[in-house]
């Protein structure tokens, strides 16, 4: 990208870029902090302080896992930033400072990099309450993604989901949800499995809401979300006195009693701690941190895990005697990609879901677009679906047509299928001698140009800078098919 100068100081001015610098980073709303290549905080601003419970004093010169316990060198997207050199932006990410509070911020990651070199990172985040409210301060664009934005958070309310809320087409899946409108009643531990996104919060949600702990709590905990050495104290609750700053404090499972407790990502939850909660949910006690006396508590348990669950075992991963115990009913769903059935039929379903909502003319997909998501791997699966329809469906709105088209979806996912497009050319180039090789690379150009114009011939002619009857003369000696 060419680097266009933004910065221009007056001669005679006494303000000095520090002097904007500071100005600037501590009146903006985002949370700005920045770490050297070894990881410790160099910069870390107001709104930082703000959104993260935290202040520069206590925060500069640390070591950033000392400051946010829940990560690691392996799920810091700041170290995979140092490691790639690539910015990483908009990443929703819940972690815990080191007081245990929890946050939830959606987080850019600019790697700084000098020579060559990656000197450290400079991270945007915004507080995920406040960008609602952020968004209505801007144009229209962003008014109606935080329209948007309101109504799934609205959504996530713990009594929302029932399982008639899980959309389906494939016929196993239709079987399981079947099934579990009469099992979900019973009080058997369920173990779901899915890649992200794929629906296993709806499923636990509903499983609760199906059952007659409904109006009782429903507690959700991420398990890749909690420091281990406050995993007990989380799970079980404290005792005065029992540590320093230890308060009688009840734990997930105290507050779950008489309801559920949904153990989300599970396979998170180092080997050692799960012997404790098989303990705890087999006998139905738990004792806190430094208590002496079991505490009765009746809680239904559900947990997911997003990697298979007997590799899990066989790898040490997951405590066999846990995992038999929490899989009584055992729900595998499977990713988007491998049931296709679903991606157009869902896509209708997230449709209709939103126009109404977003005051919109009955609306669908163009062919074009149903190829492309037909081919696409969904590895976000029926989240990153719904996501793709709702903010082409934005896009759209701006335009107050009735169809989406390739220029209204994101190009992640259009580049994402040419890419499959050209490995499949090139694969089938490998038998081809030089000639029919360059035959191949024309007819991809023309084709790339067709799409790219839809189908405009003298557009396309004009991209190519080729006369418009030469391509003419082309599409036909090659039997090119022009998708008007
Ligand atoms: N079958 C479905 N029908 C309707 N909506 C779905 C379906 N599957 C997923 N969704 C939607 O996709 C989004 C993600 O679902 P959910 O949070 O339940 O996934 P998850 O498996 O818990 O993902 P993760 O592992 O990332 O936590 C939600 O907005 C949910 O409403
Ligand atoms: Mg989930």
């Amino acid at each position: 990208m060419k680097e266009i100068k933004r910065y221009k100081s007056n001669k005679n001015s006494l303000i000095s870029k520090e002097d904007l610098f500071d100005i600037i980073f501590n009146n903006i709303y985002v949370g700005i902090d920045i770490i050297d290549n070894r990881g410790n905080m160099i910069y870390y601003n107001k709104a930082m302080e703000e959104l993260e419970g935290l202040s520069a004093e206590e925060v500069l010169g640390n070591f950033v896992f000392d400051v946010f316990p829940s990560f690691n060198y392996e799920n810091s997207t700041m170290f995979k930033c140092i490691e790639t050199g690539k910015p990483i932006y908009d990443n929703i990410q819940s972690y815990l400072n080191n007081k245990g509070e929890q946050i939830y911020a959606m987080v850019t990651n600019i790697p700084i990099v000098k020579d060559g070199e990656v000197e450290g990172v400079v991270e945007f985040a915004l507080d995920m309450d406040t960008i609602g409210n952020l968004y209505k301060t801007f144009n229209r664009w962003y008014s109606l993604k935080d329209t948007v934005f309101k109504k799934e958070k609205e959504k996530k309310g713990v009594d929302f989901y029932n399982l008639q809320d899980f959309k389906t087409k494939n016929i196993e899946l239709k079987r399981t949800i079947e099934r579990l409108e009469d099992v979900s009643k019973y009080d058997y531990n369920v173990l779901l499995f899915g890649e992200t996104g794929t629906g296993k919060e709806i499923l636990a949600q509903s499983i609760h809401n199906a059952s007659y702990r409904k109006n009782k709590p429903f507690i959700a905990q991420n398990c890749a979300a909690i420091p281990e050495n406050l995993l007990e104290s989380i799970f079980f609750g404290t005792v005065k006195g029992s540590f320093t700053g230890a308060e009688n404090k009840p734990g997930l499972f105290e507050l779950a009693d008489g309801g559920t407790i949904f153990l989300d990502e599970l396979n998170s939850l180092p080997i050692h701690p799960q012997a404790k909660l098989l303990r705890a949910i087999e006998e139905g006690y738990v004792r806190r941190v430094g208590g002496q006396e079991d505490i009765k508590v009746d809680v239904r348990v559900i947990a997911s895990v997003n990697k298979e669950p007997l590799n899990l075992v066989y790898e040490k991963k997951l405590r066999e005697d846990l995992f038999y115990r929490i899989s009584q009913i055992y729900i595998e769903i499977p990713p988007l990609r491998t049931r296709k059935e679903d991606i157009l039929y869902l896509s209708g379903h997230f449709i209709k879901e939103n126009s109404e909502f977003l005051d919109m003319k009955p609306i669908k997909l163009s062919s074009k677009v149903e190829d492309i998501f037909m081919n696409y791997p969904w590895m976000g699966n029926v989240r990153e679906l719904k996501n793709v329809v709702i903010q082409s469906m934005i896009n759209l709105k701006l335009e107050d047509g009735n169809e989406i088209e390739v220029r209204h979806i994101p190009k992640h996912i259009i580049n994402e299928n040419k890419k499959r497009k050209m490995k499949k050319i090139l694969k089938y180039n490998e038998d081809k001698n030089y000639e029919e090789r360059i035959i191949e690379v024309e007819k991809k150009l023309i084709s790339e140009a067709l799409y790219m114009t839809d189908g405009n011939v003298s557009e396309a002619a004009r991209l190519l800078k080729i006369k418009r009857q030469t391509l003419q003369y082309k599409i036909k000696k090659y039997e090119i098919e022009n998708v008007e």
